[in-house]
């Protein structure tokens, strides 16, 4: 597959001294769903914004379709869509003008047929004619999402979809993403929830403080990255681990109380059915189960820690 987007080098300082970018190199596939994952303030809406010409970036070059978006601005632009972080709308206008007049802004012809197309398959058809404040948070950014596609673009970036979209839409909004895909559109996300990234992507990259620390194949990135701890609290406390429980690498936590377990998300070699049945069969009666994942933040943590060795080490 060719690459519909090339980075090289990009840097960006915001107040001539702030270095939010630095040394970006990025190629994207056509037709991949990209993740760019990374804490707040890690540069995510700087690196889509400097793709999208929101932004000026200060060294490097970025193109889209084999041209460069500064050179050839106009070109690129009609190609490329984005959904932004920020919901930005005209709020007395209705959805149908909106999304008509942002297609007009591109310097295409209007196609009503199109735009319904468009607006019955974000589920904004019933919609159309309310004004944007009238509208729930979801179907705002839905609207959002029916603006950047006025045009039809290949090329669509998506900053933080899902953020503080409840979890049924965000499982609606995700559903949108892949049929999109499927109809061809290219498209870069960026967002914090690993499971995201996880439901989502071809492709993840990792971005921390303005450098992009690892890009992998999500499936790869997962295996490497994300753990779950299942914790069992015991009502008498045990001297130590034997049995059919030797098999798990248990640790004992919280006065001998509490048996705790942490395995790799992509290795299907835990069933915590079987886990608990033999915890059962060993004579253990159970107070409390809980599970616990790894949070975004802790991944970094000890992704940062193993980044630093690594250049320590080199
Ligand atoms: N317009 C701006 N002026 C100065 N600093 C900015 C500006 N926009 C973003 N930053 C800073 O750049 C860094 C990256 O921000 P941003 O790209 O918004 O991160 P993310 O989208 O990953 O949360 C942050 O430290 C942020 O405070
Ligand atoms: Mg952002």
């Amino acid at each position: 597959m060719k690459n519909i987007l090339e980075i090289e080098n990009l840097t960006k300082f915001y107040n001539k001294s702030f270095k939010a970018l630095e040394n970006i190199n990025l190629n994207i596939k056509e037709g991949e769903i990209f993740a760019l994952l990374g804490p707040n303030g890690a540069g995510k809406s700087t690196l889509i914004n400097s793709i999208c010409g929101i932004v000026n970036f200060n060294t490097g070059t970025i193109k889209i379709n084999d041209m460069d978006i500064i050179k050839n601005y106009r070109s690129t632009r009609k190609i490329t869509g984005i959904v932004p972080q920020e919901l930005n709308l005209e709020t007395f206008e209705t959805v149908w003008n909106n999304v008509n007049y942002t297609r007009g802004l591109f310097g295409k012809k209007p196609d009503h047929k199109y735009i319904e197309k468009l607006l019955r398959q974000l589920s904004l058809w019933d919609k159309k004619d309310n004004k944007i404040k009238e509208l729930s948070g979801g179907m705002k950014r839905r609207v959002l999402i029916a603006k950047a596609l006025s045009h039809q673009p290949k090329l669509l970036f998506l900053d933080e979809p899902t953020a503080s979209v409840d979890v049924e839409l965000r499982k609606d909004m995700w559903d949108v993403v892949k049929k999109l895909n499927k109809d061809g559109v290219t498209i870069i996300l960026t967002t914090h929830y690993i499971e995201e990234a996880e439901e989502l992507s071809d492709r993840v990259a990792v971005i921390n403080e303005g450098k992009i620390i690892l890009i992998d194949e999500k499936d790869k990135l997962i295996k490497k990255l994300g753990e779950k701890t299942i914790k069992i609290e015991l009502i008498q406390p045990i001297d130590k681990i034997n049995g059919n429980l030797s098999k798990y690498n248990f640790t004992l936590e919280q006065s001998n109380s509490v048996l705790s377990h942490t395995y790799n998300l992509s290795s299907n070699i835990t069933d915590i059915t079987e886990l608990l049945n033999d915890v059962k069969k060993d004579g253990y009666k159970i107070k409390d189960v809980s599970m616990e994942q790894s949070s975004l933040e802790q991944i970094f943590v000890k992704l940062i820690k193993e980044n630093n060795n690594e250049l320590v080490r080199n």
